[in-house]
């Protein structure tokens, strides 16, 4: 049954690195809300109190830190992974998203050039809708011939963006938070630097889908170059779409041994680039980074098994089984390495300004504190007569700082913990 072998796989997908990650920091921030508040109410008691200890200012800060938490957690809330995919216009790029979505959601294919960046990502609900750049407006999308239809009539810029907000229930992927970014092809654009700038700074993952039927195109490699001249070490995979096509050639047909060596030579250069030009990745990563595929075909076959039937009744030429398993193969090493990628770029910066933030209210307690320690012996000084009738306010105060230390230094231990198992695991 597909839908039960699509449930397992959600299950066993490396996505769940990311989702369980960003469920574990979440948690982690929602405690270090309940300190900060608490501590917060604190504070401003003992503001109001009788004892002149804490002034205006202070209690500002410790405001000001309730409103960095909420902002961290919020920011947090709308962290994802983000997937972009270029290369050569009809190359295949909105085929393979379809492919991965297992739904023809993107328009493709003759007429449905892909005219500006469209990004696809989940919602809660039954209706799909798409927003674009600058607007608030829902559009409805009641079918995805509708969508392409609009999708084709949008007169925008190539490198204004077109949301697709696509019903998370349809997807496992946009269930899990992946966002996917499809692009107009690379060798339309002038405007290669905007589309860097606006789209790809905090991508977690590159595909460059090339036509396995030609070479690997000069504009193709420059913006690669492009990219890796913004973007430290990106993580770039690269696939060699239309592979049914180059099996089905006369003389790849004739011998296996034809095809064999085509791959060979496109499977050189793509690691050459990623390796000797690009400087991305080492010979060994660069394996794992280059696929050869058939995208249309993918998304055939897994639109016969939605509806019962097996997938090679997809089919487009002789060598499916294995074209769909290097499909399925670049699948999870990519969701290993966006989820891996997404959790360092994104939770990495959230728990150190979490570190600072903990540290920050240390210190200050920590000073309180002392200043509640030197009152304490002042007042000890003046009244060393009265040694057995030390005001109980004063012994409370004692005891309430001394228990909001140790909490103070709990947290701070059991939030680094926290944080750098969340980090490892
Ligand atoms: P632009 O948006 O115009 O830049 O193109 P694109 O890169 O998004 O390509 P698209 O997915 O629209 O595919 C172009 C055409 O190639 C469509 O007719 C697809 O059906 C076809 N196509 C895509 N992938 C494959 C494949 O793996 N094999 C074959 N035989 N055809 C494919
Ligand atoms: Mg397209």
């Amino acid at each position: 049954d597909p839908n039960s072998r699509r449930e397992l796989h959600h299950v066993n997908s490396p996505l769940q690195i990311f989702v369980k990650a960003k469920k574990n920091i979440n948690d982690i921030f929602g405690d270090i809300s309940d300190y900060v508040v608490e501590s917060t109410n604190f504070i401003e008691g003992l503001a109001q109190g009788h004892i002149d200890i804490v002034d205006k200012a202070e209690t500002e800060t410790f405001r000001g830190f309730v409103f960095k938490i909420n902002n961290i957690r919020e920011v947090l809330a709308r962290d994802h992974m983000k997937v972009a995919f270029f290369g050569r216009t009809s190359n295949g790029k909105s085929s393979v998203i379809n492919a991965m979505l297992r739904d023809k959601i993107l328009p493709s294919g003759i007429g449905h050039t892909t005219n500006c960046f469209c990004q696809v990502e989940g919602v809660d609900g039954h209706d799909a809708y798409l927003m674009r750049e600058g607007s608030e407006e829902k559009l409805n999308v009641t079918s995805i011939k509708q969508l392409a239809n609009a999708l084709c009539q949008e007169k925008l810029c190539e490198s204004s963006l077109v949301r697709i907000f696509w019903p998370r229930e349809r997807c496992s992927l946009l269930r899990d938070d992946v966002v996917f970014v499809d692009s107009p092809g690379v060798d339309v654009s002038q405007n290669l630097d905007d589309w860097i700038d606006n789209h790809c700074l905090n991508a977690d993952v590159f595909v460059l889908v090339l036509n396995a039927e030609s070479t690997m195109t000069l504009a193709e490699k420059s913006f690669f170059h492009e990219v890796s001249g913004k973007i430290s070490k990106p993580n770039i995979f690269i696939l060699n779409n239309r592979w049914d096509a180059s099996a089905s050639e006369p003389e790849c047909q004739e011998s296996k041994d034809a095809l064999e060596k085509v791959k060979a030579q496109h499977q050189e250069r793509c690691i050459d680039f990623l390796t000797k030009e690009l400087k991305v990745s080492t010979v060994k990563e660069a394996e794992e980074r280059v696929f050869f595929v058939s995208a249309r075909e993918t998304l055939q076959g897994r639109l016969q098994e939605a509806n019962g039937l097996p997938a090679h009744t997809g089919a487009l030429a002789e060598g499916f089984q294995s074209r769909y398993f290097e499909f399925q193969d670049f699948e999870r090493k990519f969701e290993e390495c966006i989820s891996k990628s997404a959790v360092k770029t994104k939770f990495e910066q959230h728990s150190s300004r979490g570190k600072t933030i903990a540290n920050d209210m240390r210190l200050m307690l920590d000073n309180i504190f002392e200043r509640v320690n030197d009152l304490r012996n002042q007042k000890l000084e003046q009244k060393k007569f009265l040694t057995d009738k030390i005001s109980t306010t004063e012994t409370q105060l004692m005891v309430v700082t001394r228990e909001m230390k140790m909490k103070i230094h709990n947290m701070v231990e059991e939030v680094e913990q926290k944080v750098s198992k969340a980090l490892n695991e």
